[in-house]
């Protein structure tokens, strides 16, 4: 229903009870009732997770003697049949089911009857929906992982083929000290390798079972909790009935790697907004990601760079959702908890389009590296090498090394000249031991080459880094799907 007027819908009872669960219910709820309390409009996304846990769970029934083989046969064949309706689109969702586990299981019992109806033995839709959303987070785990795996890898093969080239290096976004864009772009790499790194450890304590948990005690039918953990692909079963149908922990782990992953991808943004602008013209995106303006003819706005860095707040915005629905919630379930799903469905969506348009991006780039070069040199950013050298020839103490090319710098900007354009007379003046040599480091390229220590943007060190990335992406075998 939709409620257009506050009015609208107050006193209106749905036909009957709730066949899932109405022995004591005499009237239907109101249809704000109603309104309120379906999910059926969003949890639907759980329909594969929720016929996945109903097989394994009606297996192990058989299996320990709590229904009948036949019984089990018909679950299975009348569960698979219901799957191929909701994926062929012939399913009837129904709101007054509320969710997708009654809506499949009031459909299996109207295809199979008797047999449907012993489905829910042993078994809660608290043990069952803190089941399939387990299931659920750890299939967007291992899609988003692919993604990140594939954008690190454009990021490196781009870095490898800038390893050496110049670009200004910022701090507090002054120019700081050339560096190399190779170098600069293996930096996300890093990043997002941590990123992946905070996925995998989520789905790693994500990947127990709550299924058997029931309600909140535990159950009074000998079930086999490991049988149906092994057959969903987790390490084991939960370990507290309570914990386990109250626990939201995985959702929001999964909700804090993806905000992390989210700042790091808008930091990515941002900085391609500002490469793309036109004072800088560091790279130029392709029509292929970027829009026109409707009045200003001349323009190239780099939009899904944009909006990547605004879907940020989508995804951070989701986690203090959910984090400020669970904080308040005493043992066990709560219907609260109902409300995880949206968040986590809207935080994976965006986490997903941002990694896909990112990963556009970076292939789809043109580095503008003779721009890149030139700035690379301005703002007296080889000013540190005229103090490294000031202490490693004359062996000066940094600090008296950097007042003394903290002098230069004055003179040369007095002068309106670079550093190398100063004449040696008024380098000596500031210091009578420097020589001819102290020119030699000066260049941005001399600049570069000689930060060969670990980590360091030195063109071989860019090239070996982004090697070994690729080599190591490699390994993983995740197909690219771009190319
Ligand atoms: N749709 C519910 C949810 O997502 C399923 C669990 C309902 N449990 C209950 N006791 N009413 O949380």
């Amino acid at each position: 229903m939709s409620l257009n007027s506050p009015q609208s819908g107050t006193t209106t009872k749905s036909e009957s009870a709730n066949v899932q669960w109405g022995g004591r219910f005499a009237g239907g709820p109101s249809e704000i009732m109603m309104a309120i309390n379906t999910s059926i409009g969003f949890d639907k996304a759980l329909w594969r997770q929720d016929i996945r846990g109903s097989l394994a769970h009606a297996a192990m029934l058989a299996h320990v003697g709590i229904i009948s083989p036949e019984d089990e046969a018909a679950i299975r064949a009348g569960l698979n049949e219901i799957g191929q309706e909701i994926e062929a689109g012939r399913f009837d969702f129904s709101e007054a089911l509320e969710d997708i586990h009654m809506n499949i299981e009031a459909r299996l019992s109207d295809r199979i009857g008797e047999a449907g109806k012993r489905l829910h033995t042993a078994r809660s839709r608290n043990d069952q929906v803190a089941t399939d959303f387990r299931l659920w987070v750890r299939d967007a785990i291992d899609g988003l992982d692919q993604q990140v795996a594939s954008l690190m890898r454009a990021l490196a093969r781009r870095a490898s083929e800038h390893a050496a080239d110049p670009m200004p290096g910022f701090t507090h976004l002054q120019t700081a000290q050339p560096v190399t864009f190779g170098h600069h772009l293996m930096a996300y790499v890093e990043m997002l390798a941590r990123d992946r790194g905070r996925l995998a450890d989520t789905r790693r304590r994500l990947n127990e079972c709550p299924l058997g948990s029931a309600a909140l005690a535990g159950t009074s039918f000998p079930i086999d909790r490991r049988m149906t953990a092994s057959a969903l692909a987790f390490d084991r079963p939960t370990a507290n009935s309570l914990d386990a149908v109250s626990d939201r922990d995985f959702a929001l782990e999964y909700l804090s790697a993806l905000s992390i992953m989210a700042m790091h991808l808008s930091r990515f943004a941002e900085e391609i907004v500002i490469w793309c602008s036109s004072p800088f013209s560091f790279i130029r995106l392709s029509d292929a990601f970027t829009t026109g303006s409707s009045i200003m003819p001349q323009k190239r706005n780099p939009d899904a760079a944009e909006l990547v860095r605004a879907k940020t707040g989508r995804i951070t915005g989701s986690l203090v959702g959910l984090l400020t629905v669970m904080k308040g919630l005493p043992l066990a379930y709560a219907k609260d908890m109902q409300e995880d799903k949206e968040p986590v469905f809207a935080a994976t969506d965006a986490a997903a389009l941002s990694l896909a348009a990112c990963d556009g991006m970076v292939r789809d780039m043109t580095a503008n590296t003779a721009q890149m070069r030139a700035l690379a040199g301005s703002g007296y950013s080889t000013a540190t090498d005229i103090a490294d050298w000031l202490v490693r020839v004359l062996r000066v103490p940094f600090r008296t090394a950097h007042h003394v090319t903290g002098r230069l710098v004055a003179k040369a900007e007095e002068k309106g000249v670079g550093l190398a354009e100063l004449s040696l007379a008024d380098m000596q003046a500031e210091e009578p031991g420097i020589t001819e040599d102290i020119y030699t480091v000066l260049s941005v390229d001399a600049s570069i080459a000689s930060r060969t220590s670990e980590g360091g943007t030195a063109g071989d060190n860019v090239r070996a880094q982004a090697a070994r990335w690729l080599a190591a992406l490699d390994n993983t075998a995740t197909p690219d799907t771009h190319s």
